[in-house]
């Protein structure tokens, strides 16, 4: 299976994110059900490192991050540009990366070399289509902050129309403590 595991998005982000993605002329949008903040991306695993993950990922316990979305991002990769918004998530989006990094060294997999880049991919982009236009939209955008309670593990499945995500489990993040008198 294809794996990678990624923070889930209140439902609440969903629609301004869509509002974001008509405008985009150009580029297939990622549709609203595979909108996601990935945190690792595994690739191709056979079915017993995929339950060594999720046995490791069920017991992690981390604080809820709070999330800003804000500023556009032009993301390379091997199969072409995306185009997405950075995300800010702070100390808390960090630590949930370092733990989840650390549960997958813990099931024998070898951590990305790429730094942790948080964003939102928004639409892949066709060929070397000019993305600046959009940029500019995108840099007056923000959205949040708001508190990512759970994160997934996700099998994507490639098709020529565009890859189809499955979630095959599901983290609860603790909620932060409210803030009371000093
Ligand atoms: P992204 O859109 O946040 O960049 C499933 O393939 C998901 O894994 C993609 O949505 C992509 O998230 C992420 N991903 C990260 N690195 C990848 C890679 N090298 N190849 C494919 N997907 C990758």
């Amino acid at each position: 299976m294809r794996l990678f595991i990624a923070l889930l998005l209140p439902d609440e982000v969903i629609a301004p994110l869509e509002t974001l993605q008509d405008g985009f002329p150009t580029g297939r949008p990622v549709p609203a059900e595979n909108l996601h903040l990935t945190l690792a991306f595994l690739g191709e695993q056979s079915d017993e490192i995929t339950q060594a993950v999720h046995e490791g990922l069920e017991t992690l316990r981390a604080p809820a991050p709070c999330v800003t979305l804000a500023g556009g991002a032009i993301l390379g990769g091997r199969h072409g540009q995306a185009l997405g918004l950075n995300a800010d998530g702070g100390a808390a989006l960090r630590d949930l990366h370092d733990r989840v990094q650390a549960r997958l060294r813990g099931s024998g997999l070898t951590p990305e070399r790429r730094r942790f880049r948080p964003h939102v991919t928004l639409a892949r982009l066709k060929g070397h289509a000019d993305a600046t236009p959009h940029l500019a939209r995108l840099s007056t955008t923000s959205i949040g902050p708001f508190a990512c309670t759970s994160f997934g593990l996700f099998a994507s499945t490639l098709h020529p129309q565009g890859a189809i995500h499955e979630e095959l489990a599901r983290y609860p993040l603790a909620a932060l403590p409210e803030a009371g008198p000093k």
